[in-house]
């Protein structure tokens, strides 16, 4: 049983299977947070707060004699507004009167098998064997608001899932000012806030700062969960590294505009709330209807940051993400960075011939298929082909590649328009803009409202038409610029602050209508690159576009801090030309293929333009992540080196659950003249095994010194023990020039070492 109800104490404790969370209802009703942290058997932990007078703090009209309990002080399951506590309130909300605030208290609980279900949102699964719910009903007398907090609880994924349901069982209208998912506070600690910043072609930058008093806020208000601040944060201990230590992960599944606010208060206990941005957002429930606000995924652990990465990437792929197709994604080439705008059906066709003689498993034709776009300023949301370019229409592309034992995969952005377009000649009032003034452009394109039924439908008849007339097996959905002037021309004046989190419901309503229709078509999330990479847009899409700078090196920093929280398997990776595109930077070859492994791997060139030495490279690489892929997409990923890349070498690795391979991977990204060469401590693996190297793979120079060589030592079929590449490490020789790598693959080998005694 893992949730578990104390009469006696009202406690009520739920038990994963290293951590426990515990909650109390207190004389008053009002419900107590009294813990989250490692795994404690004891039914009541409310004697871990001393009660003493709280000056300023108010006190409930309850307990007015009793000037040491204040819900200011005591930690809340879900923090009420107006009624004593001042710190961060979870919900918010104004009657009809004007009143604003709430008073939350607590009139039932329910456990039921397996895991609750959130409509129209995505939200994590589990079988009654896999997961519990708690779910526990508050109530706010005044206004007949009822609150039912939602708890997934999966006990060997040791992972707690939050959410919320505020339905109005009043009799007047009231309307929501703040929903959030999740409200957590963490009494007692000393931590650091890790959260993941960022912009365009630079997503997901770690960034580890103290707390201080006051609240520090990670938010989105641009309608997507945004390049610039992702929803998910960890708290760190002080003293917590990514091998060691307390961390506390909360991952909000939201895609659209979400705050993630953390306060240090007085007393220095830290209080974590979550969810949809109050900023734009508000939302009138008439008596009898419901809200809901989305999930968040908590995890804890006294392992480090590794573990908690270790923990959200095992969650998202086991019950996150549906399709069947994570990791199954073909090597794929991409026309985007090749042709961009410019090309014709004979393009095409030579360089999908040229892909296939590569061993490259699938096309896709990224933007310019569709209406009249020749380039950005036009066509967006007419979705049937441009005959100009494509005279024989989709079909004949799809066929062709298909005859060359490829699979076929298309580019769509269906969120969007232009104003150049028949879609937005027929309706101009589909796109979002406020009455009287001009609209602000982002590549010169619209959003559309997602929040009215028409478009989506009208958007769901196209794109399915679309699929499943032209043989298409893949779909990259793209979202290229956020939301401005949200106004919807369907909704009355006082619903307009419905509009923002209306189109996200919209947008997930059409991607789980589109996923269901076509389970083998595999659908891989794009904005602008990783403009929407959260776990949210994972429930529908198995992979996403991690960013649009495909300059390996960049692309080390921007992985690795996407690998904190989401699957290496989500991750959309492809080795792109040199100079690059974006950054104007050369990088080796055989670099950019191994960055581009640490994902779903594929190609963003055109092979016509390789060398004869490149072609044959690229066999190389894709036999050589054939055979990887299992073990990159599935095995427990280490963060060797320091999430920001700041040292002159980044490092990763790879190794199997039971320990029987390991795969390090190694850049160099600032050689040093005399040098030792690059020093790496590997993990995962059992001690008390014996490796060897069965594969190297060397991008770069290498200063090769004759006893110390790494290729002497390969070739001396050395073996070592699991507890000596951990603890004593592995020395690689210097490696220079710009950008060289290493893969080398560790196998454990049925032997005996031979031990100094
Ligand atoms: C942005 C994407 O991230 C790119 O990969 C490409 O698909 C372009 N959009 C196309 O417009």
């Amino acid at each position: 049983m893992a949730i578990i109800y104390n009469t006696e104490h009202r406690t009520i404790t739920l038990h994963t299977g290293r951590t426990t969370y515990q909650m109390q209802i207190d004389p008053n009703g009002h419900l107590l947070h009294l813990y989250y942290g490692a795994r404690v058997p004891d039914t009541s932990l409310a004697y871990l707060y001393v009660l003493t007078d709280c000056g300023f703090s108010p006190n409930s009209y309850e307990s007015r004699y009793r000037r040491d309990i204040s819900l200011d002080i005591l930690p809340q399951e879900y923090s009420s507004c107006n009624t004593g506590d001042y710190r961060l309130p979870a919900l918010d909300l104004s009657a009809d009167n004007g009143a604003w605030g709430t008073d939350l208290r607590y009139v039932s609980h329910d456990i039921l098998p397996g895991k609750y279900h959130l409509p129209g949102l995505p939200a994590s699964f589990g079988s009654e064997s896999e997961a519990e719910t708690l779910s526990v009903l508050l109530k706010d007398e005044a206004t007949g608001t009822e609150v039912t907090l939602l708890y997934g609880v999966f006990e060997d994924a040791d992972m707690i899932t939050r959410a919320a349901m505020i339905r109005n069982a009043g009799s007047r209208t009231i309307r929501l000012e703040k929903a959030s998912s999740l409200c957590l506070d963490v009494p007692f600690g000393q931590w650091d806030l890790l959260h993941f910043h960022g912009r365009h072609c630079m997503e997901r930058m770690p960034e580890r700062q103290r707390l201080i008093h006051g609240i520090q806020t990670v938010s989105s208000r641009r309608g997507a969960s945004s390049h610039h601040q992702n929803p998910f944060v960890v708290l760190m201990d002080h003293a917590a590294t990514e091998t060691s230590g307390v961390c506390l992960g909360a991952m909000l599944a939201y895609s659209g505009s979400h705050r993630t606010d953390i306060e240090l208060d007085q007393t220095g206990l830290v209080r974590i709330v979550s969810g949809i941005n109050e900023d734009t957002f508000a939302w009138e429930l008439a008596p009898g209807e419901t809200f809901s606000a989305p999930e968040v995924l908590l995890c804890w652990t006294d392992q480090g940051l590794g573990d908690i990465s270790h923990h959200y990437h095992r969650f998202l792929l086991n019950h996150m993400i549906r399709s069947k197709l994570v990791n199954r994604c073909p090597i794929l080439i991409n026309t985007w960075e090749a042709m961009m705008f410019d090309f014709t059906a004979e393009r095409l066709m030579h360089f999908a011939q040229d892909a296939a003689e590569l061993g490259i498993g699938m096309l896709v034709l990224d933007d310019g298929w569709f209406g009249n776009r020749n380039s950005d300023n036009s066509g967006l949301g007419d979705w049937t082909v441009n005959t100009s370019k494509l005279p024989g229409g989709l079909l004949e592309i799809a066929n062709g590649v298909h005859a060359l034992g490829m699979k076929f995969g298309l580019w769509i952005e269906p969120e969007m328009v232009n104003e150049d377009s028949d879609l937005y000649r027929a309706h101009p009032d589909w796109a979002l803009s406020v009455p009287g003034r001009k609209p602000s452009m982002g590549r010169n394109q619209l959003v559309l409202d997602m929040g009215r039924c028409e478009v989506v439908d009208a958007l769901f008849e196209m794109l399915s038409t679309l699929i499943s007339q032209n043989g298409i097996d893949y779909i990259k959905w793209d979202m290229n610029r956020n939301m401005t002037d949200i106004y919807s021309h369907a909704l009355p004046e006082e619903r307009q602050p419905e509009a923002s989190h209306r189109y996200i419901l919209g947008v997930y309503d059409l991607m789980d209508r589109l996923t269901t229709a076509f389970p083998e078509v595999l659908f891989e999330g794009c904005a602008g690159g990783g403009g929407r990479f959260d776990a949210g847009m994972l429930y529908y899409t198995p992979q996403i576009w991690c960013s649009d700078d495909t300059d390996a090196i960049e692309r080390l920093t921007i992985q690795m801090g996407t690998s904190v929280g989401y699957p290496i398997a989500t991750v959309g990776a492809h080795v792109s030309i040199c100079p690059n595109q974006q950054t104007g930077r050369t990088v080796p070859f055989g670099t950019r293929a191994l960055t581009a492994m640490s994902g779903t791997f594929g190609y963003e060139l055109d092979p016509a333009h390789l060398t004869e030495e490149e072609k044959s490279q690229v066999k190389g690489q894709i036999e050589r992540f054939k055979k990887l892929r299992e073990l990159i997409g599935t095995g427990r990923y280490h963060r060797l080196s320091d999430f920001n890349c700041e040292q002159d070498v980044v490092a990763w690795e790879f190794s199997k659950e039971d320990g029987s391979q390991a795969l390090l991977n190694l850049v160099v990204t600032h050689p040093r003249a005399n040098g030792h060469g690059s020093h790496v401590k590997l993990r995962g693996l059992c001690s008390d095994a014996v490796y060897r190297i069965a594969e190297a793979v060397f991008e770069g120079r290498q200063i090769v010194l004759e006893s110390t060589s790494l290729s002497e030592t390969l070739l001396e079929d050395r073996r070592f023990s699991g507890a000596s590449l951990m603890q004593a490490g592995f020395t690689l020789p210097p490696l220079l020039g710009d950008y060289p790598s290493v893969q080398l693959l560790f196998e454990r080998v049925d032997e005996v070492l031979e031990c100094v005694r």
